[in-house]
């Protein structure tokens, strides 16, 4: 099977990726793009042959520091040009379905920046390119990473809390609309606000850790009262900072009934009157432990403050599970390579259905914000 792209009659039989090096390709170079950019490079076997992106200073200088053979202004350039095994997609969330699907029509891999899509019925499209493709298509989800949440997930699986009941996820910051006025802050380009943003990967931890229960209904609100007046805006760079006014959420609060009776909570805002600014925090309770984690909500930041809470002969026995530092998007970028190299067998696992199935309950989380009722998944 070739994975080249449109290979003309002439053209030798290509290898399969595993037996070689394999070719990949970074649209976007914003912050996102940039840290697929890194963790490709510092990966054997795997050879950068295409990027793009608007910025033509950037795109050149990125060009230049990781010695990649061709640059792009537009994406669709850079798929017509070929050469391909893979690609990461870290644009605007409007262009994820359109070049995710162009690409695994082409029988590229595809690792997609969260969230998957503008919303569920985008995704579905780009999950069943995959499934006809034969192709991975993978989701960053780069906090499930962090060394604090995976040293959690060892204290439930392993039953250090018993049975979890009730669970809070949130990501919470004080004055962090991603630039406002950037696409980021339009719902056509963006899906939606924190919730679809940062809320995507509190949700994405927190079934994690919870071992994947399914969501029976939703009760969400959502809130837009610093935006719209121009408040609570960072100076984060936006690659594509625009004049679009403030139409998203900056601020959504969702109540999950899951399988089996156990609820969680997840708060997402970008802006709210607050102590501490980017703070990301999950607490869980369960039926022999409870645990707490407070960290930064940089994706680069350390190991945050994790606490775990049970007892011994009816005496507290709380401690600190040890947690290594997280790897964020070079254990992303690594897993995608080492699926793809995994070969056929291992692809029909990396089919994007569990982001996808983060998009139908943020879906249905707005559709409840929306009617103000509880929606049944
Ligand atoms: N996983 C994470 O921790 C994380 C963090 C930040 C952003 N993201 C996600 O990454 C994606 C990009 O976010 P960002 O913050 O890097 O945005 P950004 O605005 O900084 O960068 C967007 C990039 O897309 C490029 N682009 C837009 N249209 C293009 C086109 N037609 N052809 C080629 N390139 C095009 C722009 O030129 C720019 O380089 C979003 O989906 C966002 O949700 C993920």
């Amino acid at each position: 099977m070739s994975n080249e792209q449109s290979p003309s009659p002439q053209s030798p039989p290509v290898e399969e990726p595993r037996a070689r090096e394999l070719r990949v390709g970074v649209v976007g170079i914003g912050w996102a793009g940039q840290q697929h950019l890194k963790a490709y490079a510092s990966l054997e076997g795997v050879r950068i042959v295409s990027v793009a992106g608007m910025e033509q200073d950037l795109r050149e200088s990125l060009q230049a520091e990781y010695s990649i053979p061709k640059a792009f202004a537009d994406w669709e350039e850079m798929l017509e040009h070929g050469g391909l095994d893979a690609i990461s997609v870290a644009v605007p969330t409007f262009l994820h379905a359109p070049i995710a699907i162009a690409a695994l029509e082409r029988g590229l891999h595809v690792l997609s920046e969260k969230p998957i899509a503008r919303n569920a019925a985008e995704g579905q499209a780009m999950v069943d390119a995959a499934r006809k493709a034969g192709r991975i298509l993978d989701v960053a989800f780069n906090h499930r990473r962090r060394g604090d949440i995976q040293a959690l997930k060892e204290v439930i699986d392993d039953g250090g809390l018993g049975r979890p009941y009730y669970a809070k996820a949130s990501w919470l910051r004080r004055s962090g609309i991603p630039t406002l006025g950037s696409w980021f802050t339009n719902p056509e380009l963006a899906g939606g606000g924190p919730l679809a943003d940062i809320g995507v990967h509190a949700l994405d931890y927190a079934l994690h850790l919870l071992g994947e229960p399914k969501v029976v209904a939703v009760s969400a609100t959502t809130h837009a009262e610093l935006g719209p007046r121009g408040r609570g805006g960072n100076n984060r760079y936006s690659a594509m900072a625009t004049s679009h006014a403030f139409e998203v959420e900056d601020f959504a609060s969702a109540f999950l009934r899951l399988e089996g009776g156990a609820t969680l909570l997840i708060e997402a805002g970008w802006a709210s009157y607050r102590e501490t600014d980017d703070l990301l925090d999950f607490m869980v309770y369960g039926t022999d432990g409870g645990a707490e984690l407070k960290a930064q909500g940089n994706p680069l930041a350390p190991v945050g403050k994790l606490s775990v809470f049970t007892e011994r002969d009816g005496e507290n026995a709380d401690y600190v599970p040890q947690a290594l530092p997280g790897r964020a998007h070079q254990a992303v970028v690594e897993d995608f390579v080492t699926a793809i190299r995994g070969g056929e067998e291992v692809w029909g696992e990396h089919d994007g259905s569990q982001a996808l199935y983060r998009a139908q309950i943020i879906d249905a989380c707005y559709q409840s914000a929306r009617e103000q009722t509880e929606v049944r998944l």
